[in-house]
């Protein structure tokens, strides 16, 4: 047998070698959009908690701190003791699925531990040897690996070409059973966001199904928080409409709504779902708190989108390319090694910013991903354009 840790190293030196080699840092989440890392504090602009809610220290004391009061134990377990569909379906799912359906007035909704369960289980469960999957070229990983389990055939479309859809439906429609077509809301490396209202358009036309996958919407867009499909108008046209808990809802977990027969479905038969440990109650209990408040946090909405707007625009005037309309904001840079030494000064400046390379985004399209929150306030962010100017040089 060839030496495996010998093999295992040799990669781990390619990897290293390509600038590509991660670590763990040890993290603890302040108020303010704040962390400390080794000591030092940062803004923090790698995060996803887009409404501040994960590191909301009071919430959080409130929250456990109401749990105790009540002597709400069964909300406050730590551990579900099996899968949901043995004993881990404790009574904080079933109210959070009812709120998730009330919320977004469909027939049902099911919890799954979180995005990456989700969609890898989805695809795999709906679409078999006799389908075709359309599926956006930027689509997160989650969605691919989804993808590539299943038994149907793939063929990713470039970026938000809607034309390029109607032609591969006009060339392999009637040679499929379904075809699905698949994409995120806002994009989360490029804060770009696809035209939802397009899409049903073309899914009606040729009859086929439509999954959008709400990660970087649910909860920050839309009037009441139901993702960018409330903010486009087709909140009720949409089969297979995903979102996740570890973003905007400051938790954990994922979600997905649609008609009673697709729920049932998916829980018979998404193996992410049935073979894995059910949620900690007390998380699914802190979703069911979060969700109650979600429709009411529009206020939070508008200044994150704000926030945005008045940032992007900062960064254009100092000359810097970026693009996109949501609270991700990338910062094009192009090439890998440049934007590792401009997020590594960056982060000496106080703002922790990471470099997003290939494999995850194209080659010679490396960038800053840089995401604000309502935790945020202006006064913090507006040194950062020129910060990340003199970075460059
Ligand atoms: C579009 C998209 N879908 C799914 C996921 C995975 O969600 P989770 O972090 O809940 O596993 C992510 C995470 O970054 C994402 O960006």
């Amino acid at each position: 047998m060839a030496d495996l840790y010998q093999q295992l190293s040799e990669e781990l030196d390619r990897i290293d070698h390509q600038g590509q080699l991660r670590s763990l840092v040890s993290v603890t989440h302040h108020d303010r959009g704040e962390i400390e890392i080794d000591g030092r504090r940062y803004l923090n602009l790698a995060g996803n908690d887009y409404l501040g809610l994960a590191a909301n220290r009071g919430m959080v004391a409130g929250f456990y701190k109401k749990q105790t009061d009540q002597n709400l134990l069964e909300c406050y377990g730590l551990g579900s003791t099996a899968s949901r569909l043995m004993t881990g379906n404790t009574g904080p799912y079933g109210r959070l699925e009812e709120q998730l359906r009330t919320m977004y007035s469909t027939e049902a909704a099911l919890v799954f531990n979180s995005g990456y369960h989700l969609n890898i289980g989805i695809l795999p469960a709906l679409a078999g040897k006799q389908d075709l999957i359309l599926a956006d070229k930027l689509c997160h990983a989650s969605l691919i690996d989804g993808m590539r389990l299943s038994l149907a055939r793939l063929i990713r479309y470039p970026h938000l070409d809607y034309e390029a859809i109607e032609r591969l439906f006009s060339r392999h429609r009637e040679n499929y059973r379904q075809i699905f077509i698949v994409t995120e809301s806002v994009f989360s490396m490029d804060g770009d966001t696809a035209d939802l209202k397009e899409l049903v358009r073309i899914k009606d036309r040729w009859q086929a199904v439509l999954y959008v996958d709400d990660a970087h919407g649910v909860g920050i867009r839309g009037a009441t928080g139901c993702g960018l499909a409330e903010e486009m108008g087709v909140l009720d046209r949409i089969e297979i409409l995903t979102g996740t808990f570890g973003k905007a809802f400051g938790g954990q977990g994922a979600f997905v709504v649609g008609t009673r027969v697709l729920i049932d479905y998916l829980l018979n038969t998404a193996r992410s779902q049935i073979f894995t440990t059910g949620l900690p109650p007390v998380s699914v209990h802190w979703l069911c708190t979060i969700l109650k408040q979600i429709p009411q946090m529009q206020t939070e909405r508008t200044r994150v989108a704000e926030l945005a707007d008045r940032f992007r625009w900062a960064l254009q005037e100092e000359g810097l390319r970026t693009h996109g309309s949501s609270n991700i904001v990338p910062v094009l840079i192009g090439d890998a090694a440049a934007t590792v030494t401009a997020a590594e000064r960056i982060c000496a400046a106080g703002y922790w910013v990471k470099a997003v390379r290939p494999p995850t985004v194209p080659a010679g399209t490396s960038r800053l991903r840089l995401s604000l929150n309502a935790a945020m306030e202006w006064e913090q962010l507006a040194p950062l354009p020129g910060i990340i100017k003199a970075s460059l040089i």
